[in-house]
Formats: structure tokens, sequence, C-alpha cells
């Protein structure tokens, strides 16, 4: 659609409203006066006819008959206006002018006719009545005209009359259209003014939307609300920025830290592979954060879980939980599968995977020595739930939804330094993973048993 400006759109409409009205008024009014002038041509007509008649059935010498001629004359206005023509087969007998232009209509019948004289624009319109022969008069025929000229030009000038003063009409209409727009869009100038006027940097300004008017506060406060997301946005990556560097900055400190203590002195190879040894642990650590931080990245940029397939979950579970058999053999502690075996869901396998294991390594480091932990799957209207639960410390309910943030640990503080626990991307990443497959995560804490779980959509659903 091509961009139009309101102010030209709003003249426009206008003036084709104003336009349309005219012109129907006009057109009414036109016919209204066409319709009366004809009524009174119609009724000078037949009032001259009637008149004539009555004078020339009486009429039966030529004595009368040259006083009626008289009359005629007299009737006829000079500016030929109003015209009488006798026809007869006696000559005697006939009056008017041009009386070979309308010996045709003799043979016509007798009412109303039309004559269109030579070199004339404009027809004569006529009526004619047929009188018998009356004592030494023969029958003649009597024909009254009326020239339309004056007719058509008065209806002439009116239409344009009406052309000149609808024109001007819609031109002032049109003024006031603008006038009406510039006022009218006073606000939205005011609205573009404060929001040319917010800053890049100060980040919690907002539009003033208690001066506008209702139709563009809910604009405004749209406005609003999406500064409002792009502020947390913007504090969330500086939050995450701050959080990497800090993460990235111990595995390095670490390297760094070795690395100067093994060169401050002469070493054995034994020492430096020792060294070397545990550089590869702190590499492996910063490569690790940094491959969760790209996979974050890529759930952030809106990627999609791909090739999903149809799987039954409970499988899929027990595939992940033999990974951590050695583990949970060593604690003693065992995982059992509960709830709905059966059900299927359209899911991308290593993602599915992923997110399961970094539940259960989480459930297996929050639970002591002989635990039982359960993995319930749970199929709901167009979602299956699949949860870990684990006994242990119960979670301050302040905690429970900030647990899926980045680098968020509950017990940060307390970790000593240098210590290899998780940095805080197991349960971001799981969201990630729902999310990739339009799900959503849920985190809870009653009796001592801490659960915590994703959900992906029902098979059917998407296999439909
Ligand atoms: N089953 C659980 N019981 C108690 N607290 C938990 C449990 N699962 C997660 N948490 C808390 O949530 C925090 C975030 O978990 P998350 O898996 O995201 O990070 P992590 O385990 O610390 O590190 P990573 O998983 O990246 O190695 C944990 O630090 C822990 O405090
Ligand atoms: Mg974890």
């Amino acid at each position: 659609m091509m961009r139009q400006s309101i102010t030209v759109r709003l003249i426009v409409m206008f003036a084709i409203a104003a336009l349309v009205t005219f012109a129907l008024i006009g057109a009414a009014l036109y016919h209204v006066l066409d319709r009366e002038l004809t009524r009174h041509e119609q009724d000078e007509l037949r009032i001259n006819l009637q008149n004539l008649q009555y004078s020339i059935e009486r009429t039966g010498t030529m004595d009368r008959w040259a006083r009626v001629q008289a009359k005629m004359d007299t009737l006829t206005p000079a500016d030929g206006s109003v015209r009488f023509w006798v026809l007869s087969d006696e000559p005697r007998y006939e009056y008017g002018r041009g009386l070979a232009e309308i010996e045709h209509m003799n043979r016509e019948p007798d009412g109303r006719g039309s004559i269109l004289m030579p070199r004339k624009k404009y027809p004569i319109h006529t009526l004619s009545t047929s009188i018998p022969a009356f004592e030494d008069r023969p029958a003649v025929r009597l024909i009254v005209g009326v020239d339309s000229a004056s007719y058509a030009r008065t209806l002439d000038i009116f239409l344009t009359a009406l052309a000149v003063l609808s024109l001007s009409a819609v031109l002032g209409v049109m003024l006031i259209g603008y006038w009406i727009a510039r006022v009218g869009l006073q606000p939205l100038v005011q609205l573009s003014k404060e929001a040319q006027a917010l800053r890049p940097k100060a980040l919690s300004q907002r539009l003033n939307v208690t001066k506008l008017p209702p139709e563009l506060s809910a604009l405004a406060a749209a406005f609003n609300g999406a500064l409002g997301r792009q502020q947390d946005a913007y504090r969330q990556l500086e939050s995450f920025n701050a959080d990497v560097a800090h993460e990235l900055r111990t595995p390095l400190t670490n390297l760094i830290g070795g690395t100067q203590v093994a060169l401050s002195r002469q070493r054995s190879a034994a020492q430096f592979e020792e060294t070397l040894q545990s550089n590869l642990e702190e590499l492996e650590r910063v490569r690790s954060i940094i491959n969760d931080m790209l996979f974050l990245a890529r759930a952030d940029q809106g990627e999609a879980a791909t090739g999903l397939v149809r799987t039954p979950i409970a499988q899929e579970v027990r595939k992940t939980t033999e990974f951590f058999e050695f583990v949970l053999d060593d604690m003693d502690a065992m995982v059992s599968i509960e709830g709905d075996i059966a059900a299927e869901a359209m899911i991308e396998t290593a993602l599915f995977r992923r997110a399961v294991s970094n539940l259960l390594q989480n459930a297996i480091e929050h639970s002591s020595a002989g635990a039982r932990l359960l993995v319930t799957i749970r199929q709901q209207l167009t979602s299956i739930w699949v949860t870990v639960s684990n006994p242990g410390e119960p979670i301050a309910p302040g905690h429970l939804p900030r647990l899926f943030d980045r680098f968020y640990r509950i017990d940060a503080a307390r970790q000593p330094q240098g210590e290899h626990h998780g940095h805080g991307l197991g349960l971001a990443i799981v969201k990630a993973v729902a999310s990739m497959h339009g799900g959503s995560v849920t985190a809870s804490c009653a009796e001592g048993i801490t659960t915590i779980g994703f959900s992906v959509p029902v098979a059917a659903l998407r296999a439909a």
C-alpha cells in the first residue's frame, strides 16, 4: 500500500463526502426545477389554446375571423416566445408566420408536439387541437407554441451556478478538513516530539501518557511497554555479560596461576605433565561454559527444535538414566520412572536427553546417599510434563522462579572458590530446550521433595 499522510487522506475523504453530498442535492434540485418549468410551460400553452379555441369555435364569418386574427396578433409577444398558427384547407382561414414549416403538423394527432425551426437551437413546444367547421368557416387546426429557449437557458444558468457553488463549497470543505486534520493530529505531533526526545542511554525514560487523548494513550502505553521490555532485556544482557566475565575469570585465573607456578622453577617432565593435565581440566571447563552459552544464544535467537520425531518419552528417559548408572550405584541411590509411561511426544531426542540429563544431574548433586529419585511423566491436553524429584533441603520460594535464570545458583556464595561446582547454566538450558519445543518449565518444593521439570508437545497434535 502506498504511504500517504493522514492529513491528505482526511482532506480527500472530506472532499469526496462534500462532492457526493452536493452532487446529490444538486441533482435533486435540478430535477425539481426542470419539472416546475415544464409544468409552467404546459400551463401557458393550455391557457392560450383554450382561450383561442373558444373564440375560433364561435367564428363563422370572415368578419369575426379578422377580429380573431387581430387578437392573435396582440397575444403574440414581440420576442416570439409565444406563437399561434391556424392551419386550414382554405388559405383565407390560415394564420401564422412560417406556415410552411409546420404544414406537416396538420396531419398529426391533437395534443403535445415539438417543432425545431431552422437555425434554432431549442425547439418550440406546441399544443394543438382541431376545431370543426362553423357556418362559413371550414374546419381548422389551432396550434399554440412556446419557445423552450428561455427555459433551457434558465436550466443552464442554474446548472452552472450549482457547479460553481459546489466546487467552491468542496474547496471550502477541503480547507476546513485541512484545519481539522491539523488540530486533530496535534497530539500525534506532540507524541512524536516526545518520542524523539528519548535519549538512547536513558533507558528508564517513558512517554507521558496522561496528557494524551484516549485513542493515543493506548499506543503510547504499548510503546512504553516495549521500552520497558527493552530496558529489562538490556539490564539482563548487562548482568549476563558481567556474569560471563566473572564465570570465565575463575578458570582463567587458575590456568594462569598454575602455569606461573609451573614456570617459576625447574620442573621434571612428570610435574609439567601434571600441570598440563590440570590446565586441560580448566580449559575443558571454559569450553563447556562457552558451548552452553552458544547453545543458549542460538535458542535466544528463536532457533526451534528441528527433526521432531514421535518418541515414547519413558523409553528416552530410561536411556538417559543409564548414563548415570555408576554415579547412582556409588551413592546407593536409584531412579524410578512413573506416570503416563505410554505417552509419546514430538521431540528432538538429543535436546530432550540433554534437558533430562541436566535435571538428573541436579537431583543427584542435591540428594544424599541412598536417595530415591523419581522421574514423573504426566500427559496433559496438549503437552507432556517430565519432572525429576529428589529428597533434599527445602528451597525458599523466592528462589524457585529464578532457578532457570542464567548463572543463578542458590548457594553461589557458599561455594568455596576453585571447587568444581556447576556454573548455573544447567536449568537455563532445560528452559531453552522446553521453549525450543514450544513448552515451558516448572519448579516446586514441598515436604522435603524438590521437583523440577519441563514440558514438550504431545505427539498427536504435531503429527496431525
Ligand atoms: N534438585 C535440586 N535441588 C535443590 N536445588 C537445586 C536442584 N536443582 C537445581 N538447584 C539449584 O538451582 C541452581 C541452578 O541449577 P543449574 O542446573 O542451572 O546450575 P548448576 O547445577 O549450579 O550448574 P550446571 O548445571 O550448569 O553445572 C543450582 O545451583 C541449585 O542451587
Ligand atoms: Mg545443574
